[in-house]
């Protein structure tokens, strides 16, 4: 955060005013990053500002750029394939290219008219988990300098705080261990922090999992749910994902609760419950992902997984 008033100080407020002043904002990433990408739009269109997120593999046949287009690249590594093609597209359109990326001097930061760094340090395991955290405060900082509400001084105590549930997190990782399939579901901000604990499950703990957004159970995947299915529920303030979350209890789902709300119906609706202190969406976000990256944890520890180098993946993308 310091760095965005010292030493990032000139390139962050030159991202600031191009996405003031750009037509159009258009996000893209791939995975996490992608996921870190919704809450920038997210939390953007909270402060008034339209922005979209396209997932890099997708972008050409999902894009409309031109040349008062600022196209905004986040990537931890900044090496990923999918992204370096879909900023030669970008380029090839006219657009401006800004970036976020933790490693200097990467491929997607060179190709940049303008590039900021997360300084989370060297991301040594192949999921990303710090530089989640790093890429959605940088994310809120911009935002914040675009009229969203935050203290962002204040967040970095929140997530330590998280840890204060470990205990239970380990509990319920135990229970989930054997698990088949995880639903989680969340709603307006906590719909991107669904995916991330979805991914986290399935290439750390090879658990399938299903990120969604909670008002879309109905639609379909409701079919699915069966006795015992484990569904976590990540319940902020907004009251439809509790009905959401009824529905699951409803077919005889298994509840695990994520939320910063202290009220009995969600402990008599839930069969687990994780609390965290979170007094608003930006903390929310944070600390909900945190929780979910300590249970994919104690998942893979229980079945005695590799967790820093997962089967089949790569640390970095670098083919498409
Ligand atoms: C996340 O845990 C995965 N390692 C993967 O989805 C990763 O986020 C994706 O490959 C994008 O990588 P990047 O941020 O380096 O571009």
């Amino acid at each position: 955060i310091n760095s965005l008033s010292t030493t990032q100080k000139d390139r962050f407020d030159k991202i600031v005013s191009l996405i003031k002043k750009s037509h159009k904002v258009v996000f893209v990433a791939a995975g996490t990053s992608y996921h870190a990408s919704l809450l920038g739009v997210y939390f953007l269109h909270k402060a008034g500002r339209e922005a979209q997120t396209l997932i890099a593999s997708e972008f050409r046949d999902y894009a409309n750029i031109d040349e008062d287009t600022l196209v905004i690249a986040v990537t931890q590594s900044g090496e990923t394939m999918d992204l370096i093609d879909a900023l030669k597209y970008a380029r090839s359109k006219g657009a401006k290219i800004a970036s976020v990326v933790n490693v200097p001097y990467s491929t997607v930061q060179r190709m940049s008219n303008i590039s900021i760094e997360i300084l989370a340090g060297q991301e040594i395991c192949v999921a990303a988990t710090k530089s989640f955290i790093n890429q959605v405060i940088l994310l809120l900082a911009i935002a914040k300098d675009c009229g969203y509400d935050v203290d962002l001084d204040k967040l970095s105590e929140d997530i330590k705080s998280v840890f204060r549930s470990e205990g239970k997190i380990k509990e319920i990782a135990h229970s989930l261990a054997n698990s088949k399939d995880i639903y989680i579901i969340g709603r307006g901000l906590s719909y991107p922090v669904a995916r991330e604990i979805a991914l986290k499950l399935k290439e750390i703990s090879y658990v399938h999992a299903e990120g969604m957004m909670g008002g879309e159970l109905k639609h379909g995947t409701l079919a699915l749910i069966e006795e015992g299915t484990p569904v976590i529920s990540l319940i902020n303030g907004n009251t439809d994902i509790i009905s959401n979350t009824m529905e699951v209890k409803a077919r005889g789902g298994r509840i695990i609760a994520i939320t910063n709300q202290e009220n009995k119906n969600i402990e008599d609706m839930a069969d687990d419950v994780v609390t965290i202190a979170a007094e608003n969406d930006a903390s929310f976000s944070l600390l909900a992902t945190v929780a979910g990256q300590l249970l994919t944890y104690y998942i893979a520890k229980e079945k005695n997984l590799p967790i820093d180098k997962p089967r089949n993946l790569a640390k970095s993308v670098t083919v498409k």
